[in-house]
């Protein structure tokens, strides 16, 4: 670890004291990778981001496994959790679930936090899901109502909130009938997700007032920002004026989505803890333990992380 240099601290009292970091790494990361990560990497991986102060860590997915093979083992990866160090702890940690049968699944381990995750354009509900738009919440509806009688929490995930790679541009009362629809089903979060990482911060504002104009309220939302145009920081930056509270990033900005091409990493954890230790807004987190993690992992991958942060804080001789 290189020495922080130049740290500043500049407090800015109109914005919130403490925010919560929702790490996707485990899910939304190591989904896209084209080596299938072994699972005990993949659970040392999980220990070492709770470690290091992370609050929230989604693991893994219960989806199909021809789909998304590289999590192929998320049986396996939870049972290896509960029955490691973590012990009960383990069940906390939030599921990506479609549908009934993977929602069987995650109870059958008894976890007890699961992710949905709907569509905001026609063309990707078609290809991530294999449903139209609508048929979508045909699949979700007793999904959730199922869950939600087994005591679980439920997020749900909305994807392509601010461009579409086959239908451009998406209209911001579209993106909000589909997240309102998806929180009446009982969802007590929703992740608004940039997949592509077009958005730019005005952008951020106008569909988080549109959200908050339409019933949900700043404590409702989440942001999810992929960072393909560099936007995701900016993104974040606008969310966090705007008063959200809960942000979804990526240690070492790994990430992508296998069924949208044009999608790269997600915001990088390190780069968004540095922005908010910036600005005097409380994580949690322990940069130096995350920045190890991550260059950890970027060892198991045979890559180096895309992170800034990872690289500024890491010694390259
Ligand atoms: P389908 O082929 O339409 O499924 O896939 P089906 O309901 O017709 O069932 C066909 C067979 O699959 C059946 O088996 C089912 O039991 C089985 P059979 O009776 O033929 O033997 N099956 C399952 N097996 C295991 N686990 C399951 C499951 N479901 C059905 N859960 C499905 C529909 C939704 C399952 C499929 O399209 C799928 O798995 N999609 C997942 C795609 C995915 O994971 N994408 C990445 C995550 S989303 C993302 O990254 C975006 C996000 O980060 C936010 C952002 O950035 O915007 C969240
Ligand atoms: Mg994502």
């Amino acid at each position: 670890m290189v020495e922080e240099r130049g740290t500043s601290v500049a407090e800015r009292p109109d914005l919130p004291d403490r925010v919560t970091i929702y790490e996707v790494g485990p899910r939304d990361g190591l989904q896209n990778e084209k080596a299938v990560v072994p699972v005990e990497a993949k659970a040392e991986f999980i220990r070492r981001l709770l470690a290091a102060g992370l609050p929230v860590v989604e693991a893994t997915s219960f989806v199909h496994p021809r789909w998304v093979p590289q999590l192929a083992d998320a049986g396996d990866l939870m049972t290896s959790l509960i029955e490691g160090e973590l012990g009960e702890a383990a069940r906390k940690l939030p599921v990506l679930v479609p549908n009934e049968r993977g929602l069987d699944r995650a109870l059958e381990l008894g976890c007890e936090h699961i992710a949905i995750f709907g569509s905001a354009t026609e063309t990707f509900a078609q290809r991530n899901l294999n449903r139209s738009l609508d048929e979508q919440f045909a699949m979700f509806e007793p999904t959730v109502t199922r869950a939600r009688e087994a005591g679980m929490d439920v997020r749900a995930y909305v994807s392509m909130c601010f461009g579409d790679p086959w239908e451009g541009a998406v209209p911001i009362d579209q993106v909000v009938r589909v997240g309102k629809r998806l929180h009446d089903l009982g969802a007590s979060q929703l992740s608004l997700g940039d997949t592509i990482g077009v958005g730019t911060a005005g952008h951020v504002k106008h569909l988080l007032e549109a959200f908050n104009e339409a019933g949900l309220p700043n404590e409702a939302l989440a942001v999810h920002f992929h960072d393909t145009y560099g936007q995701a920081l900016a993104n974040a930056l606008s969310a966090l004026q705007h008063g959200i509270t809960t942000f979804d990033a990526s240690a070492g900005g790994l990430g992508g989505c296998p069924y949208a091409k044009s999608a790269s990493g997600n915001l990088a954890t390190e780069d968004l803890v540095w922005m908010l230790r910036g600005l005097g807004v409380d994580t949690g987190v322990d940069l130096a333990s995350l920045v190890a993690t991550s260059t950890w992992m970027a060892g198991v991958l045979g890559r180096r992380s895309p992170s800034r942060v990872v690289t500024a804080l890491t010694p390259t001789d």
